[in-house]
């Protein structure tokens, strides 16, 4: 079984007057232990895929069965519970206290979760920050750290309720080639050594060449959808083209 299999996945937002079609009829399946690029123009429905995805959101029709469970007919807090047991998210900036030490902003998390101690709790946080190469950093206040560190402390939060799947929208947007290179190597080397599924959102070419999926998107409709990374930025182009 896919871990994740969406059909039919259309997103109309009703705005009273107009309706935005943000994305239409989408089909296809993840499997396990995928890395796989979204990519597209401004305003193609990249954002609005990965909330649903990200279980943030739900579909105006289709279905969407992440490990088998039917997403789209979930209230608010189904999804959440979804959300919380199995996907870590990153976003573009961050999101981190920047005045509280990287050890703390990676326990928040666990914070209100049943049955885990505060020792327990800094414990897994401190082996996660380790993972990521942060263990020298465990008490400096993000606000101290560069932007390459503060989205790895990011992804340690991410990591900390051990999901199955790591998703990000633009986790590279804010940082600088070298800084974004050592975060595109942390996501390639939390795909291939500890197996998980990272699905991200990229304008950044560096991350796309990573995946080894892309699925490209024009206007919310799926164009592409390879495992050849030069045929993904054919269509990309095409679509730009198409669009200007
Ligand atoms: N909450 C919303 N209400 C109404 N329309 C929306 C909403 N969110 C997105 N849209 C529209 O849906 C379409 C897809 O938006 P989306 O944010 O998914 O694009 P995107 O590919 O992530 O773009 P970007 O690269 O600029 O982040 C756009 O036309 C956008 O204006
Ligand atoms: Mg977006």
């Amino acid at each position: 079984m896919p871990l994740i299999e969406v059909r039919d996945v259309s997103k109309v937002y009703d705005l009273g007057e107009v309706q935005v079609t943000a994305l239409k009829a989408a089909t296809f399946d993840i499997d396990q232990g995928e890395f796989l690029a979204l990519v597209g123009a401004s305003g193609s429905g990249k954002s609005t895929l990965m909330n649903t995805l990200g279980c943030l959101d739900r579909p105006t029709a289709g279905s969407y069965k992440l490990a088998g469970e039917e997403i789209a007919t979930m209230s608010r807090d189904q999804r959440a519970r979804i959300r919380n047991a199995r996907i870590g998210f990153v976003f573009q900036n961050f999101n981190l206290l920047a005045r509280t030490p990287a050890v703390e902003n990676v326990e928040l998390p666990l914070v209100y979760a049943h049955g885990v101690t505060s020792r327990e709790r800094r414990r897994r946080a401190v082996e996660m920050l380790q993972l990521v190469g942060l263990g020298d950093r465990l008490d400096h206040h993000t606000g101290q750290l560069s932007g390459g560190q503060q989205q790895r402390v990011a992804i340690a939060r991410a990591l900390i309720n051990n999901p199955d799947i790591l998703m990000g929208d633009e986790p590279t947007g804010n940082l600088d080639t070298r800084t974004s290179r050592e975060v595109i190597e942390m996501f390639r080397r939390l795909n291939q050594e500890n197996g998980l599924t990272v699905i991200l959102v990229t304008h950044d070419q560096a991350v796309a060449r990573n995946a080894r999926r892309s699925i490209v998107l024009r206007d919310g409709e799926i164009i592409c959808d390879t495992t050849d990374f030069h045929q993904a930025q054919d269509a990309l182009l095409a679509g730009q083209e198409a669009g200007a």
